[in-house]
């Protein structure tokens, strides 16, 4: 991976999304796994494109490796994903989660729904994740936290 800093970094909301010729490997002690085998397609802004097949095949994989959030049994054996110009396995981790991933590309995990806490209020919930995922000032987050309240 490269140290390269994503210099010229606008927003990428419009840009194609490519993927280029991505295979994926998993390990186990089992087996190696190939989940993705030269896998090409791009997305163009405001398109919209179905990913379809049996159980196992790929489908979820494919969706965590555009978010380049394999497991770390998992490996890109080949291929790039490209947002514009910009090859998100070619720049810093801390970019990535910065500017890209949940900014620029996003995905709703399977079983969303299962991922709420129900110790925690939805109210709670929702607003931990604009604080992780955005610069939101505190003053701002207690501004949306009253209206929720008295919505
Ligand atoms: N963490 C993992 N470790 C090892 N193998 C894995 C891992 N995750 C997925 N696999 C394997 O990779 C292949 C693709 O799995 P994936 O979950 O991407 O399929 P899917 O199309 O999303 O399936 P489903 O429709 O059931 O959600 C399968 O053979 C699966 O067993
Ligand atoms: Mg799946």
């Amino acid at each position: 991976m490269s140290d390269k800093p994503l210099q010229d970094f606008n927003r990428f909301s419009s840009e194609k999304l490519r993927i280029s010729d991505a295979s994926v490997q998993y390990s186990t002690s089992q087996a190696e796994i190939l989940a993705l085998d030269h896998v090409t397609f791009e997305v163009d802004f405001g398109d919209t494109v179905g990913i379809a097949g049996e159980s196992g095949c790929g489908k979820s994989t494919l969706a965590w490796t555009i978010m380049r959030g394999l497991p770390e049994n998992a490996r890109l054996l080949d291929g790039r994903i490209l947002l514009g110009s910009v090859d998100i396995y070619a720049i810093q981790e801390r970019e990535m989660n910065s500017k890209i991933r949940w900014k620029e590309i996003a995905m709703i995990p399977q079983s969303a729904m299962n991922t709420f806490d129900p110790v925690f209020t939805i109210q709670d919930q929702l607003v931990e994740t604009i604080r992780i995922h955005s610069d939101v000032r505190r003053r701002r987050q207690s501004v949306g936290q009253r209206n929720c309240s008295s919505s």
